[in-house]
C-alpha cells in the first residue's frame, strides 16, 4: 500500500513549509558544549563561552535543527575536534573581472534587509520574487542578490577599477552575498563558536566595504 506513505509525506511537507524559523540566542552552557537545540520550542541556545580548544560550526548545528524539527527532541551538541585547516597559500592579489550587473533587482516595496512572511513580500522591480529565508533571529528576510542596491559599493569599486576587482575582495563580497541573512541576524556569540564566520583571507578591507558590511565589521578580521 503506497497511499498512506504519500499521505504521511504530504503532511510532513506541509508541516515543514509552515515551520517557524528557529531563534538562536546566546547563553552560558557547560564547558565544551557547542549548543542545545530545543525542537519543541524552535530555539537554539549557543554557548557564549565558545568551544575552547575544540570547535563547532553552523552546518553541524543546522543538521541538528533539521533532526529536531522532525522529532521535537532536545539535542545537546558537544564541541568536537577540528580538522587542521591549511593556511591560505592561494595567490589572491590579482584582478578579476566583475560580472555584469542585472537591472531592477531591488524590491518593489521597501529596502534590504527586509523582513518577510512569504516570497510575495519580496517582489522585485523586474517582476521576479526573491526567496524569503530564515535568519538566526527567528525572522525571515528577503534574499538580496549582488545586483541589488545593497551592494552598490561593490559596483562602485568595480567601475573605479575598469570593471575589475582584486580576487580576494571578490571572494569576500561573494561570501557576504551568499551569507548575508545569516551574518546579519547572527547573535553575538556565533563568531566565537563558528570559525567559518571569520574570514581568514589576507583581506585589506577598504572603507567602502566596511560601510556596506557595517554590522559585519566585527566578524571581519583584518589580518
Ligand atoms: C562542520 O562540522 C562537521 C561535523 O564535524 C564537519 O563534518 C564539517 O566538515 C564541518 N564544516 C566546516 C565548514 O567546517
Ligand atoms: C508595502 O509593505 C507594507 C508592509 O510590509 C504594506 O503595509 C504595504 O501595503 C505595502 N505597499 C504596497 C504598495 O504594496
Ligand atoms: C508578517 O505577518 C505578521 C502577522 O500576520 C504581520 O504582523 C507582519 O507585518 C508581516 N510582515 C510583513 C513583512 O509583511
Ligand atoms: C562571485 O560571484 C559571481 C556571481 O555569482 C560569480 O560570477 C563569480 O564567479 C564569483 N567569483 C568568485 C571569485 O568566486
Amino acid at each position: 500500500m503506497k497511499l498512506p506513505h504519500l499521505v504521511i509525506l504530504g503532511l510532513l511537507l506541509v508541516a515543514s513549509n509552515c515551520q517557524d524559523c528557529y531563534t538562536f540566542t546566546c547563553d552560558t552552557l557547560d564547558d565544551l558544549v557547542c549548543a542545545i537545540v530545543y525542537g519543541s520550542q524552535n530555539t537554539v541556545t549557543l554557548n557564549d563561552k565558545g568551544c575552547s580548544y575544540l570547535t563547532c560550526n553552523h552546518t553541524y548545528v543546522e543538521d541538528a535543527v533539521v533532526k529536531s524539527q522532525a522529532t521535537g527532541d532536545t539535542i545537546n551538541l558537544p564541541c568536537f575536534v577540528g580538522e587542521e585547516t591549511e593556511n591560505n597559500k592561494i595567490q589572491l592579489d590579482y584582478y578579476v573581472k566583475c560580472e555584469t550587473r542585472t537591472a531592477n533587482r531591488d524590491l518593489v516595496n521597501g529596502t534590504f534587509p527586509k523582513t518577510c512572511n512569504t516570497t510575495d513580500d519580496c517582489k522585485l522591480k523586474d517582476g521576479d520574487y526573491a526567496d524569503c529565508l530564515c535568519g538566526m533571529d527567528g525572522n525571515k528576510y528577503c534574499y538580496a542578490d549582488k545586483s541589488s542596491e545593497l551592494y552598490e559599493d561593490f559596483w562602485t569599486v568595480c567601475s573605479n577599477h575598469d570593471g575589475q576587482m582584486y580576487y580576494r575582495d571578490m571572494l569576500l563580497w561573494n561570501y557576504t552575498v551568499d551569507n548575508y541573512i545569516t551574518l546579519y541576524s547572527a547573535p553575538f556569540c556565533a563568531e566565537n563558536l563558528f570559525p567559518e564566520y571569520i574570514l581568514n583571507l589576507n583581506f585589506i578591507v577598504d572603507s567602502s566595504m566596511i560601510k556596506t558590511l557595517g554590522f559585519l565589521s566585527l566578524l571581519v578580521h583584518l589580518l
